[in-house]
């Protein structure tokens, strides 16, 4: 995810501008920027890679190497600026896409945070007002737009445009015209206002301000921050004036680093219902506007949001996808690892949603075999980091075979981005953890609107049937939630469990594809010998390994087969296995058969691994941490597998 610092006070800004873009560095980020207010008027640097690059071209313009001293340099002199570190969204990572982004004048300077959802009506918009955009970033907009209803007050203009935004937002707003205050303004992405001594920050995370103060407001949503040197005020949307509660933050900078959390693995986890609305929601249009249930509010929105889904339609076009695409004969998704446990659930998603042959491939398999390749197959290749070998050397074979190519990838301007020719982002932000967490889920979300609309390119799903399909892809972000609030019974059961020789997954249909990538976690963070099964194959050789020393996690979500789930859980109990389910909350089913139960809210069949996966998540965490293990950098993996 992006990081935006900003200070306003009595010392040089740019140094303390860097400091706090460094501390967030472990966000991740491709590219940064700052912009202060100089003598003559708002100095903008940017530079694509490290914050290095950008420090080495300052220093290069207005100081000596390796110092911060700008006393010769007027240029870059301020007291008040802003900055950035850039997660590409909207463009690829390069100098000019990086931000700040200026208005035209160059008077109005952005750092921005989140995706504006409707970036492309209000750039043609101000297009026809006499625009010209620079940059392919949706936060352009917005600087140009604040630009447009600026009459000489900046807090007012800010009002104005934040009241034309959709989406989400973290913005940073300087103007050359009002040097003495910063302001900052969100919606569903954070903010946090540090208050100093003679000096005021604003960061996106705490990291950038602990070494200034321990004394921060929170921004909530829609709430506004303007800052001066030496006080603060808050607005709401409506430009009132309101009062805010100060926080002193306790941690500690490494634990700041993690938003709190003990690892970034558990942070990925629980970021994961943010990750879901943000890739959904800028992908469906038209009929009513079921936001609030996406992105929050009570689990039980399900119901509402199948209600109020109106005509929503999924809405490919960003990513160029046309009808011409579901006329595919066949689809061949390759991937490697976790992305190829999305590919499994991917295939049953097109079968079930499309009813189109589909066949799924390790990476590293079909790149040494002799596939039958034909031009009227579409490739879906699914990678995280959009650089794993073993997939880009797939991807390269299927695009040589003539088949098109539809990347779902991770970062922005990765090779796998770049080669294909059509790109679905996933839009999870930056994933530190080895183990993959939130890149899964949201590669699922992805999947499934493919899916959904070849079914409905294809004449396979009525209008009423994608209403359903919509409501519930709508309802996932808070269902997700409300699974994560329950993690103590997890962390409980891990507690119990965590030194047992062998953990088996099983189930049926989308519930054998979540095994697999439930027992994958396990394996590759708490060392633990696990395996994933589909469970009719369970006489066919496993249940040779079941004894008292196993545990067997059932995943039983599929409604018809819970019959099947039923006499699979009755054979591994009767050679000794302790068993967990993972099933529907209004099911109880297997209450009378497992040793332990965990529920996920009531969705459709075909997307319960979206939700399935977050207990075993869950489970795979705090086992390895009742290991004494360290989650985020397990042995012998890396993030990025960028060799053979
Ligand atoms: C996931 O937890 C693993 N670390 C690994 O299997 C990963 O999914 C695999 O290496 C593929 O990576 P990619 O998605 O970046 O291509």
């Amino acid at each position: 995810m992006c990081g935006i610092v900003g200070y306003i006070g009595d010392k040089e800004a740019v140094p303390i501008l860097l400091k706090g873009l460094k501390k967030l560095e472990y966000r991740g980020y491709d590219s940064a920027g700052i912009a202060v207010q100089g003598k003559t008027g708002l100095v903008v640097r940017k530079a694509k890679g490290l914050i290095k690059n950008l420090e080495e071209k300052i220093n290069a313009e207005f100081a000596g190497p390796g110092t911060h001293e700008f006393k010769d340099a007027e240029g870059i002199r301020g007291f008040a600026g802003i900055g950035h570190t850039r997660w590409a969204t909207h463009g690829e990572p390069s100098d000019v896409n990086s931000h700040p982004q200026t208005d035209v004048s160059g008077k109005i300077a952005v750092v921005h945070n989140g995706i504006i959802e409707n970036h492309g009506k209000l750039k043609e918009w101000l297009t026809t007002r006499g625009v010209t955009f620079q940059s392919e970033t949706d936060t352009e907009a917005v600087a140009n737009l604040i630009s447009y209803h600026y009459k000489g007050d900046l807090l007012q203009a800010v009002l104005e445009t934040v009241g034309r935004l959709e989406g989400s937002w973290g913005l940073g707003i300087v103007c050359t015209n009002e040097p003495d205050r910063i302001i900052a303004v969100r919606k569903e992405s954070p903010l946090v206002v540090g208050i100093g001594k003679g000096e005021n920050l604003i960061a996106s995370d705490v990291p950038a301000l602990l070494e200034y103060t321990r004394e921060v407001y929170y921004l909530e949503d829609r709430e506004i921050a303007v800052l001066h040197k030496d006080h603060v005020d808050f607005y709401n949307d409506e430009g009132q004036a309101i009062q805010k509660e100060k926080t002193h933050i306790e941690w500690d900078a490494a634990s700041a680093e993690k938003g709190g959390y003990e690892h970034f693995m558990l942070k990925e986890i629980h970021e994961q219902p943010k990750a879901l609305t943000d890739t959904l929601r800028p992908r469906l249009s038209g009929g009513a506007d079921t936001k609030g249930a996406a992105s929050g509010g009570s689990a039980d929105a399900k119901g509402a949001a199948l209600s109020a889904a109106g005509a929503r339609k999924i809405n490919l076009d960003e990513i160029g996808f046309d009808a011409s695409w579901a006329q595919a004969n066949r689809v061949v998704i390759t991937a490697c690892g976790t992305a190829w446990h999305a590919g499994v659930i991917g295939k049953y998603a097109f079968e079930h949603f499309a009813r189109i042959p589909v066949d799924v491939d390790v990476a590293s398999e079909f790149r040494y075999r002799d596939p039958i390749l034909n031009p009227k197959d579409i490739f879906i290749i699914i990678s995280q980091s959009g650089e794993t070998a073993d997939t880009l050397a797939a991807m390269r074979m299927a695009k040589k075979g003539g088949a098109r190519i539809i990347a779902i990838t991770n970062v922005v301007g990765s090779t796998l981005a770049r080669e294909a020719d059509l790109v679905m982002y996933t839009w999870a932000g930056p994933e530190i953890a080895v183990a993959s967490t939130k890149a899964f889920t949201t590669q699922l979300m992805c999947i499934n609107l493919i899916a959904l609309q070849f079914g409905v390119l294809r004449g396979v799903i009525s209008p009423a049937q994608l209403k359903e399909y919509i409501g519930a892809l709508e309802a996932l972000p808070a269902q997700a939630e409300k699974i994560l609030k329950g993690k103590e019974n997890i962390q409980r059961f891990a507690s119990q469990q965590f030194n047992k020789g062998k953990v088996f997954f099983m189930g049926r249909l989308f519930d054998y594809a979540a095994s697999l990538e439930s027992a994958l976690k396990l394996k590759e963070i708490s060392y633990t010998h696990s395996e994933a099964f589909a469970a009719g194959e369970l006489k066919h050789g496993p249940i040779a390994l079941v004894d008292t020393s196993t545990l067997v996690v059932a995943l039983c979500t599929q409604s018809a087969l819970f019959d099947k789930m039923e006499s699979s859980i009755t054979q591994v109990k009767a050679r000794g296995a302790a068993v967990a389910a993972i099933t529907y909350e209004d099911s109880d089913r297997f209450d009378r058969l497992a040793d332990e139960v965990f529920r996920i809210p009531r969705t459709d069949d075909g997307l319960t691994p979206i939700l399935s996966v977050i207990p075993a998540q869950l489970f795979a965490y705090y086992c390895a941490v009742q290991r004494g293990l360290d989650p985020d950098k397990p042995r012998n993996l890396a993030k990025s597998v960028t060799v053979e």
